[in-house]
């Protein structure tokens, strides 16, 4: 008798199989839809806990476009704030960064908790499922044609056939990790302090974005609506506990530089918490049938705003070369897929990197090192060219296909 119980599977067949639904899985299923493509979800979490998950703010235009052309853009177009400008600050002296003006574009400030959402809405709107709450989601055979991703769920095993694998699924994700170590390249980045950010039903102290540099650390003023605002300050990690709801506005109000006439409007936190800052790139981003997308191949320190819209531009390439691949029969975009991703990514790697240095205090900072990042401020505020290199990067570079 054999001392193994034997575990039946159950068999699903798709062309696209993608693990986790943050905005890069969930966008990439629904642009895929659009073109005849069918593709299947599978994520770790619960719904809820997807949704409640709060995290980017600002929206380029490009992502803005590909939402567009997702068709899930009807409340973005209603709820969304289109923001032409921001402030930056230093020891509260403020000076604003005219994007439109430098640019002719504008961002939009839309949460990506109510991105997550409509993209989960649109999906079962069609009648697509997504697999949550799945367990030990594991890939398998992406360097064949024939790869495979077995999960468990409700105590019943799965496995599904598919074309190709789309690694959507964040930084601590099992797909980048599936890939053999030799195959990989990684560049990291760790800062030594992390981002305490909360949220509170009260208006915004300003109607645009202020990222402030202040001997004490950074501030970041932004928002959600008119009546709902998020902040962060520059905090040491595992630092939570020892900061007070009042501690923290009052922190805000010294380093924002709220000016005379401007309220500070203070309320209750519906949320509070510590978020660490990495710089980190997995190269290349395909491994035969294997792609990887968004966090799972590159993170960014939040100061440019670049994580979400990084997974949205890397979306864009991969939902097109697959879509040349089924309607063309061309592996022209899959082949080109990860050096395209590639130069956007560290040129947005650059950014967020150059952001955080101007913006922060660094323990490792001496006088000197802090009189030059005054001064690299100082030329941004004086100089229309470096502020329009700013304002280009923040909006979003352009696509070069
Ligand atoms: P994720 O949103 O991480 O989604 C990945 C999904 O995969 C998740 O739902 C996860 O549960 C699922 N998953 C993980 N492992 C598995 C598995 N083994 N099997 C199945 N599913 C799995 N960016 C900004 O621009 N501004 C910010 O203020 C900002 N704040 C952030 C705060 C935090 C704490 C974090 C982690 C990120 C923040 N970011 C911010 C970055 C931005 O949110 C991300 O760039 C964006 O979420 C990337 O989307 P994604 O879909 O690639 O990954
Ligand atoms: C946010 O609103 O959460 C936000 C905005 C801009 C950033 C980072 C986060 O650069």
């Amino acid at each position: 008798m054999s001392l193994h119980t034997p575990t039946s599977s159950t068999t699903q067949r798709t062309q696209v199989g993608i693990i986790g639904s943050g905005p890069s899985g969930l966008l990439l299923a629904q642009l895929l839809h659009w073109q005849g493509i069918d593709a299947i979800i599978i994520e770790q979490r619960s719904r809820d806990y997807v949704e409640a998950r709060i995290r980017a703010g600002v929206l380029e235009s490009g992502t803005v476009e590909l939402l567009r052309e997702a068709r899930v853009d009807q409340r973005m177009n209603q709820e969304g704030l289109p923001h032409d400008g921001f402030e930056l600050s230093l020891n509260g002296e403020r000076h604003r960064i005219d994007l439109k003006g430098l640019t002719g574009k504008s961002v939009m400030v839309y949460g990506q908790t109510e991105v997550t959402r409509d993209l989960i809405n649109a999906r079962l709107e069609l009648g697509a499922s997504i697999v949550f709450e799945a367990d030990d989601v594991a890939i398998h055979d992406f360097d064949s044609d024939t790869p495979r991703i077995t999960y468990r769920k409700d105590g019943q095993q799965y496995e599904v056939l598919c074309d190709f694998i789309a690694g959507c699924d964040g930084f601590h994700g099992v797909c980048r990790k599936s890939v053999p170590q030799q195959a990989l390249t990684t560049y990291e980045r760790v800062y030594p302090f992390g981002w305490l950010g909360i949220l509170s039903h009260v208006p915004p102290v300003s109607h645009e974005l202020i990222y402030a540099n202040h001997d004490r650390g950074f501030a970041l003023a932004s928002m959600r609506s008119h009546t709902l605002s998020r902040y962060y300050i520059q905090a040491p990690l595992d630092d939570l506990d020892n900061w007070s709801d009042e501690q923290i506005w009052d922190e805000l109000e010294i380093r924002l530089g709220v000016k005379a006439g401007e309220t500070l409007q203070r309320g209750p936190l519906v949320e509070k918490s510590i978020a660490p800052l990495r710089s980190f790139v997995a190269e290349p981003m395909r491994f035969g049938r294997l792609f990887l997308a968004g966090d799972a191949a590159h993170i960014v320190p939040p100061t440019g705003a670049k994580g979400l819209n990084l997974a949205a531009s890397d979306v864009r390439y991969l939902y097109r070369a697959l879509t040349e691949f089924y309607k063309d029969r061309s592996s022209i975009g899959i082949d080109h897929y990860s050096a395209n991703c590639l130069r956007r990514v560290w040129k947005a790697e650059r950014f967020s990197w150059w952001m955080s240095s101007l913006l922060h205090t660094f323990p490792q900072h001496d006088a000197f090192d802090r009189r030059i990042q005054q001064a690299e401020l100082d030329l941004v505020f004086s100089s229309e060219s470096a502020r329009r290199s700013l304002a280009e990067n923040y909006v979003g570079l352009p696509f070069e296909d």
